[in-house]
């Protein structure tokens, strides 16, 4: 799936005019002159996988960029269904081509997540990097309204701005069981404008 997946990822690449040159410089850029970065995508990836474990039954992934994760979990089996939804209509153009490469279980939606009506309700409501540059407490107002009264809330992200403080604040308000709440470490250094600790935490009724 994997292989699937950044075939076409550099499919779309090369057609857009990249070149071999300027893919190795972008990948040496980010992942070889950065010593730090190799560390970091191992935890980036780990979140990934806590998040897979732990989906389950009826999926939503707000703000899916280019679905990797909603792939990754419409190959579970014990999930019955995944939506991905991204306001970058880029991004889900690229989800849809795909799809019929790796699976047609995800559905992906082009939209603002905060305005558009959903069929029926999720057992899980994932944000994966997606809370921390948006209104937080609208966002996870939302997902209450969509979610299963056993459902779960994940998110995984980088603590920046004091979004964990305030997610748990959120969290107290509501009454919502903080069933998970664990680092993975951290991400960035002094240089770089993402920096803080990555962070998993599920929330449920
Ligand atoms: C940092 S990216 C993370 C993408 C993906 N979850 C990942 O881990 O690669 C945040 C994504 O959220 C999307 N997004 C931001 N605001 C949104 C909104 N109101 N509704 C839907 N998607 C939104 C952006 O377009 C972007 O693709």
């Amino acid at each position: 799936m994997v292989r699937a997946y950044y075939e076409e990822l550099l499919k779309e690449f090369y057609e857009s005019g990249g070149s071999e040159d300027e893919l190795y410089w972008l990948m040496s850029s980010v992942l070889l002159r950065k010593p730090e970065i190799h560390g970091e995508y191992r935890l980036r990836e780990r979140l990934v996988d806590e998040i897979a474990e732990l989906a389950r039954g009826r999926v939503l992934d707000v703000g899916c960029g280019m679905g990797l994760l909603s792939f990754r979990l419409a190959l579970k089996e014990n999930v019955e269904k995944v939506v991905g939804i991204d306001s970058d209509p880029e991004l889900i153009d690229f989800c849809i081509k795909v799809r019929n490469k790796i699976s047609s279980k995800p559905r992906f939606i082009r939209g603002n997540f905060l305005d558009t009506k959903f069929q029926g309700t999720f057992d899980t409501v994932i944000f994966l990097y997606t809370l921390r540059h948006n209104r937080y407490n609208e966002f996870l107002r939302k997902a209450l309204q969509l979610l299963e009264p056993s459902g779960n809330i994940i998110i995984g992200d980088i603590d920046m701005d004091g979004l964990r403080d305030k997610i748990i604040k959120f969290a107290d308000r509501r009454r919502l069981k903080v069933l998970r709440n664990i680092s993975l470490g951290m991400i960035g250094d002094r240089d770089r404008e993402e920096k803080g600790r990555l962070f998993l935490m599920v929330l449920s009724r």
